[in-house]
């Protein structure tokens, strides 16, 4: 099927990326006239703009200056360019941290910052609501009709928290609300603990070094009541442009896996899904690693709304805050770019299109160097994705369509990060996620990646590698999936506590014990240079870190520790239940048990991987369908050329890291 386009008005993948022309201002006649000469040579069709414009589009306080932009938005329009265009809050102007330092953020020590770097303000602060609705409300009613105007982009990568006087007092309304009385909040975070029960709401703090960092019911909670301030935040930020002009989406550039955010929770209330994608491409044998990492990001961000996503910040070589700048290798940009398609973006954006000429990111790459011309090898690899993005109009908005998903939870990474005890700070939720992922990517099955909350429904084959935390109803719905003749697989660390942290009673996996039918008794955490086994299918697999001790109860054991103690133990199980079967993998394994194991279970599935043949190491294949044809994606993350049997397609030779589309009709 097809979604339909990002901009109503462009039924083509966006390409272009942040362009800051206020830092340019004073060139304007020369530059700006030059960058839509470049623009137009890049197949640029799309300008982020006025991310971190505040100081020019407020100068002084309630004095705007909004006629440079408009001369932008113009440009951009008689250039057939679409604005992205941003509210100014990711930044603030000066006086306004001067005048007004309540807009300021407070950090965990109760400490207030001073004016200056980026996402430094407080959500709370009614002065910084006050200022952002006022000049987003002038954004918006100001631009409403332009024809340059196809996205607004609202602030810029939210993160980070405030812990001032005015969030604390929001926090407690949050925490009010949620459990009525303190009595149940002292309950649910376990308060009799350390003495640690409250007997009044402004007793509680938000988690601090001075105070409580192990405070497991309050951190989780600070977690959730912080992301509750984005989506807050947010929503206020877009209210004027809900009101003035309702069909243009709204998002907001997401990080991967950022971790202080529930990034599913905050999808809410986005329109379409934006990730900023920087890999640490090594130009060697570790870019199938970060390939894997990356794809994963997609395929999450994807998962956010289940449709086409934008890639909103990329660079097309050398990232300057990672620690070595190392210039993207010839193929890598164009790599890149189409697996983020492959995986659904309907965007190839960039940070930024013109290298600024003074602090941080002089040096960050970008399409047009501080040579100024089309000249450059990076300008080239551009103006080549521009090309390559027009042959595939056919393609925006088409689907990924996956049966398979994979389950990665905020909520469950937040309390695996804080629980003491397993392998303390190496209980690695997110690596572990992406290694059972990485099994699907070199088998070349696409899968979505969801959280919890997501509905299950269209998929045959769901994994939910270290679900520790069950949040409230969703055993019910895994076990409703594997009765509806679904095959599920869990891992060691599945259904310890529930939703609010506390450690489920009555043995573990918790409310899963039924569908999985097991009981694990213990978990023994191995330093690295311990190794155990299993076997499994005449094989000998290494296991490492965690290892379950279960027991079967009505599970079959279908694979037993080689040594230790618990030699002959069941190390992988699996319940047959309803029409279904659930999976239980009890230790840490690697990458060559997993890649096995899922293969064979996605065929017992009937879930088939895109191509027959098996795929070369460090080769995978992503498909996007539009209802008529399927675009398959092969893609080589290794650096030396592949050979990949594509069935009817024939033989494709595949360049390091190069990429080959091939068209197959439904
Ligand atoms: C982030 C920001 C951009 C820019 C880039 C540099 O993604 O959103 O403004 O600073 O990093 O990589
Ligand atoms: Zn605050």
């Amino acid at each position: 099927m097809r979604f339909p386009p990002i901009v109503a008005a462009c039924p083509h993948f966006l390409h272009g990326g942040d362009y800051n022309p206020e830092q340019w201002i004073k060139w304007k006649d020369a530059i700006w006239k030059e960058d839509m000469r470049l623009a137009k040579l890049a197949g640029i069709n799309s300008f982020s703009i006025g991310i971190f414009s505040w100081s020019v589009l407020e100068p002084h306080e309630g004095e705007y200056r909004f006629e440079w932009l408009d001369e932008v938005m113009d440009m951009l329009a008689d250039n057939g360019i679409i604005a992205v265009l941003a509210t100014p809050s990711g930044a603030r102007p000066a006086w306004m941290s001067k005048k007004y330092p309540e807009v300021l953020r407070v950090n965990a020590q109760r400490q207030r910052n001073i004016f200056g770097g980026r996402q430094n303000h407080c959500l709370s602060s009614p002065v910084y609501r006050e200022k952002t609705g006022a000049v987003n409300a002038l954004l918006a009613e100001r631009y409403k009709n332009h024809p340059a105007l196809g996205v607004w982009h609202i602030s810029n990568e939210f993160g980070g928290d405030c812990h001032c006087p005015l969030c604390q007092e929001r926090f407690r309304s949050y925490l009010k609300e949620k459990y009525k009385t303190l009595e149940a909040l002292n309950e649910a975070w376990w308060g009799t603990f350390w003495s640690h029960a409250y007997s009044e709401w402004d007793e509680i703090e938000s988690p601090s070094p001075l105070g409580d960092q192990v405070f497991h019911g309050l951190n989780l909670e600070w977690k959730r009541f912080t992301t509750e301030q984005f989506v807050d935040f947010y929503l206020h930020e877009t209210a004027p442009m809900r009101k003035f002009t309702p069909r243009v989406p709204c998002t907001t550039n997401l990080m991967g896996t950022y971790p202080g955010i529930d990034y599913f929770r905050l999808a809410e209330a986005l329109d379409v899904a934006a990730v900023d994608s920087y890999p640490r491409w090594t130009g060697g044998e570790g870019d199938i690693e970060v390939g894997v990492r990356t794809a994963f990001c997609h395929d999450l961000t994807r998962g956010l709304k289940g449709r086409p996503f934008m890639l909103i910040e990329s660079c097309p070589t050398a990232t300057s805050w990672q620690a070595v700048l190392k210039l993207r290798r010839p193929g890598v940009h164009m790599l890149q770019s189409m697996q983020a398609v492959a995986h659904g973006s309907d965007t190839v954006q960039y940070f930024q299109f013109r290298k600024s000429r003074g602090s941080s990111e002089k040096f960050h790459g970008a399409v047009v160097d501080h040579e100024g011309s089309e000249n450059t090898r990076v300008f080239k690899d551009v103006a080549a994705v521009g090309e390559q993005l027009k042959t595939l109009d056919a393609l925006a908005g088409a689907d990924t369509p996956s049966r398979a998903a994979i389950l990665y939870d905020w909520n469950v990474r937040w309390a695996l990060d804080d629980a003491k005890g397993f392998l303390q700070n190496k209980t690695d939720y997110e690596g572990t996620v992406i290694s059972h992922y990485r099994a699907f990517w070199s088998t070349g099955i696409p899968v979505d990646v969801i959280d919890s909350t997501r509905s299950f429904d269209k998929y045959d084959l769901l994994v939910s590698p270290m679900l520790y935390m069950l949040r409230d109803g969703t055993a019910d719905r895994i076990n409703d999936f594997v009765e509806r003749g679904g095959t599920y697989a869990a891992t060691y660390c599945t259904g310890y506590v529930d939703s609010t942290d506390l450690c489920f009673l009555g043995g573990f996996p918790g409310p899963l014990k039924e569908t999985l039918g097991i009981w694990n008794e213990e978990i023994d955490a191995l330093f690295p240079e311990d190794t155990n086994s299993i076997q499994w299918q005449g094989k000998s697999y290494p296991v490492f870190g965690l290892c379950e001790l279960i027991h079967t109860r009505g599970a079959e054991s279908l694979a037993v520790y080689g040594g230790d103690f618990y030699a002959g133990m069941p190390a992988l199980t699996v319940n047959r239940r309803g029409k279904g079967r659930a999976y239980y993998i009890a230790a840490r394994t690697g990458t060559e048990f997993l890649t096995d194991f899922y293969r064979a279970l996605a065929s017992e599935a009937g879930v088939k991987p895109l191509l027959e043949a098996p795929l070369p190491e460090g080769v995978t294949v992503q498909a996007r369908n539009n209802g008529e044809t399927e675009f398959v994606f092969v893609m080589n993350f290794s650096p030396v050329p592949q050979t990949v049997d594509a069935g009817g397609a024939g033989m494709l030779n595949l360049a390091p890291f190069g990429v080959r589309i091939i068209e197959r009709p439904n």
